[in-house]
């Protein structure tokens, strides 16, 4: 096989171990020496053009592209089986009911067995070109992870308006409290990775929100070698951009994961804060009814918790248990109910080991705040099993649109078209 792109194919040890599986010459068939995964979602007019691109830039390789589409309603899945029919070099790995970002890219890569792989958007924004040059400096660094930059010297952001600069800016800073790795673009969802460094992190992911580089950077125990290449975010020309700001706050989560998920389980910590916020909710509504109206205090107060409870169920629905959120009347008013009796266990839990600890002599706040853990304990792991745990999946209706990123930790098997054995990602409990 001949190879323009100056890179020594993968041939024994040229290969920095990454081509133990895979011959120069390798027939259709056997194992490709790329993998490029590239996730889906609205890129019917994207798709056609990238293959052009790749089998211009990386001819005389052997690659295939892995598409990891979350049923596009724009047709992208019918141009994707007809361009896989047609070219052994293409494969579709099709889920039905899922959103994520990070999750199609690792279940993409997940169903691949190719030493190396490159992720790549499918919208052209990513400097494509620029793949045979990562490929050449991962294998003659030895490096794990060779990322494209858009904030190195000669990279740059394209034509991003200054808010999107701006937030981009502050997420990277943030990001790099977290990474030992010093790079310039953790954020960037372009980059290629030796298959084996994948594998050290991704038993370790959060899973949450899209950052799906980043999360392999802060997941994988021992660290991994990062290299950074430079280049410019392209404009987009076909369909929209998917991010919003909701991704905003998935990114903040994947941070508060990396820092002290090991700690205390994000998921307890977001039904914590959401309890905090019913308490003022309840603390609100006892001093309108009950010194604004005039109502009496018992009645007022028990208006207050009812308050507080519903809408700690509700926003907890959408924000704690947004990957296994209940929809639809029955599901809701049984979550609903289910909640309240739940909470009232944990409000007789809470006031009994307060009185206990006080009654031992233990001073007021201490015994009120060890009340206060208990209860919220009990709340939390009991909520988990009785209001959101034991939804049958078949009630789960299909995420809408508008739930755009917020599904990544949800793990149904997904579907898939490719003739390869895929494993699924559990997503981890938390
Ligand atoms: N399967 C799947 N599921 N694909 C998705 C989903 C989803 O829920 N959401 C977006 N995609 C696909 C898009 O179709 C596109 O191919 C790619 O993921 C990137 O999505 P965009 O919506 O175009 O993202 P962006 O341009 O705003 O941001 C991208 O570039 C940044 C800079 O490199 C992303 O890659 C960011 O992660 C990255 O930081
Ligand atoms: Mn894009």
């Amino acid at each position: 096989m001949t190879d323009p792109s100056g890179i020594s194919s993968f041939s024994g040890a040229s290969a920095a171990g990454a081509a133990d599986a895979c011959g120069p010459a390798a027939t259709r068939g056997a194992l490709p020496a790329l993998s490029i995964i590239v996730p889906t979602f609205n890129e019917r007019d994207n798709v056609g053009e990238l293959i052009s691109r790749l089998d211009r830039c990386l001819a005389g390789l052997d690659w295939e592209i892995v598409f990891v589409d979350d049923d596009s309603r724009d047709g992208t899945v019918d141009v994707l089986r007809r361009l896989s029919r047609t070219d052994q070099r293409v494969r579709l790995l099709h889920r039905i009911g899922r959103r994520g970002l990070a999750s199609a890219v690792v279940e993409g890569i997940l169903a691949t067995t190719s030493p190396v792989v490159a992720v790549l958007d499918c919208d052209l924004q990513h400097d494509e070109t620029l793949l045979p040059r990562m490929l050449e400096r991962l294998l003659a660094s030895r490096c794990d992870v060779v990322v494209a930059s858009r904030y190195m010297q000669s990279g740059g952001v394209g034509d991003w308006n200054e808010r999107r600069q701006f937030v981009s800016r502050i997420a990277t800073g943030l990001a790099g409290l977290l990474l030992r790795a010093k790079l310039t673009d953790p954020m960037s969802g372009f980059f290629m990775i030796r298959r084996s460094a994948f594998d050290q992190a991704v038993r370790h992911l959060s899973n949450q929100g899209y950052k799906i580089l980043l999360d392999i950077l802060l997941s994988a125990p021992g660290g991994l070698r990062v290299e950074e290449v430079p280049y410019t975010f392209r404009s987009r020309t076909h369909g929209e951009s998917k991010l919003d700001t909701v991704a905003v706050l998935d990114y903040l989560a994947l941070l508060t994961d990396k820092a002290i998920g090991h700690v205390i389980p994000l998921r307890f910590l977001m039904f914590a804060c959401v309890g905090a916020l019913g308490l003022v909710i309840h603390l609100s509504v006892l001093a309108s009814l009950n010194r604004g109206l005039g109502i009496a205090f018992v009645a007022a107060n028990l208006t207050a918790a009812l308050s507080a409870m519903t809408f700690n169920f509700f926003l907890n629905n959408v924000l704690t248990y947004r990957d296994m959120r209940l929809r639809g009347f029955w599901p809701i008013l049984r979550g609903l109910v289910t909640f309240f009796a739940v909470c009232a266990i944990g409000t007789v839990a809470n006031v009994g080991i307060a009185v206990v600890l006080f009654e031992q002599k233990y001073t007021w706040w201490l015994a009120g705040l060890a009340g206060v853990f208990m209860g919220a304990v009990w709340n939390y792991t009991a909520t988990s099993i009785f209001t959101w745990r034991n939804t049958p999946p078949a009630e789960r209706p299909e995420p809408a649109a508008a739930d755009l990123l917020l599904q990544e930790t949800a793990a149904p098997v997904p579907e898939s078209s490719a003739a390869a054995p895929l494993q699924t990602a559990a997503p981890r409990q938390r």
